[in-house]
């Protein structure tokens, strides 16, 4: 059987596990307590049977949960005779390094090596591994949540070779995802990069007193076309996240000028959904 190995199991790993076993593979997922795998099988299990209610799932459910091996804390089982590896550890360059440089040590010498990294580079993460792995590490960027979300951006590191790019489009292709491909690791890439300006012009907006927040949302969505509104997306992905993001995209160089609404909002802990109040209110 064709295996993948997902290193992770929090919002994303959890998703892009679920999408590998979807497309028939055995997946073997990676984290660093029996406790996040537990949720990350319930979580995954929760989406399958919505999957499965809508009459889009092809198997039964525990077939498609079946294939998914949870391991705790070994990176190097779990890339035994894989083809591929998504890496969706926590955004940290040291911890990802880490599991490249382990993941190099065991995983088959043709295996791809990708990492689902929002905002480090990619040829920083490459260069924990031996020279002759680095053509085949490469960006895997898919987009939250992971079974929902079509576009996945696939990016060139330094050394990233036109065949990996081409391979790791084709794994995407299989879990039924839209790609596009990056040929410079930028902070940001495509979508977050050009996101990241939008989120500032709204900011500005409201900030400078020209329109309040439902007024850039509902001009976003009824004349722009968005789905959601600049601050409903923010508060819905997390202000916290949109805010690491953000920090580590100016941190390598992404110019910007700082919106004063949003950090509020990270100081104060109003993070959006998850804490009840963002730019807009979540009553329990
Ligand atoms: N959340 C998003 O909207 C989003 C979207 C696109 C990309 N990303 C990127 O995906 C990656 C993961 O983000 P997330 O939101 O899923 O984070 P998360 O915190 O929900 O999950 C990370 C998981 O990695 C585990 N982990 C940490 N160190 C590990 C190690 N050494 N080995 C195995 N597991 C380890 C943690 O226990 C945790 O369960 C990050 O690089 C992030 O930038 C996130």
């Amino acid at each position: 059987m064709k295996k993948a190995a997902v290193i992770g199991a929090g919002t994303m790993g959890h998703g892009i596990a679920e999408l590998f076993a979807m497309a028939g593979y055995e997946v073997a997922l990676v984290d660093i307590a029996e406790e996040f795998l537990k949720r990350a099988l319930q979580n995954i299990e929760w989406s399958l049977r919505k999957f499965a209610e809508k009459g889009q799932l092809k198997e039964s459910v525990e077939a498609v949960l079946g294939r998914i091996k949870p391991i705790v804390n070994d990176i190097c089982r779990a890339v035994e005779g894989a083809e591929i590896m998504v890496e969706a550890v926590v955004e940290d360059l040291d911890t990802k390094r880490r599991v490249f440089a382990e993941a190099d040590r065991c995983a088959p010498p043709s295996a791809i090596l990708a990492t689902n990294t929002s905002s480090l580079p990619i040829t920083e993460i490459s260069e924990a591994v031996k020279p002759e792995r680095r053509p085949l590490v490469v960006g895997m960027h898919f987009f939250n949540p992971p079974p929902l979300m079509p576009l996945v951006e696939i990016i060139r590191g330094r050394y990233t070779s036109d065949d990996a790019v081409k391979r790791t489009a084709e794994y995407a292709a299989q879990l039924g995802k839209q790609t596009v491909i990056v040929n410079k690791d930028v902070p940001g890439f495509i979508a977050n990069r050009i996101l990241a300006r939008i989120n500032d012009a709204a900011c500005w907006t409201v900030a400078r007193g020209e329109a309040n927040v439902v007024a850039v949302d509902s001009a976003l969505m009824y004349k722009l076309g968005f789905p959601m509104g600049a601050f409903l997306l923010l508060d819905y992905v997390g202000i916290d996240v949109a805010c690491f993001i953000g920090d580590a995209m100016v941190k390598r160089g992404f110019k910007t000028h700082p919106c004063a609404l949003i950090s509020e909002k990270c100081a104060s802990k109003k993070f959006g959904v998850k804490t009840g109040e963002g730019f807009y209110k979540y009553p329990a």
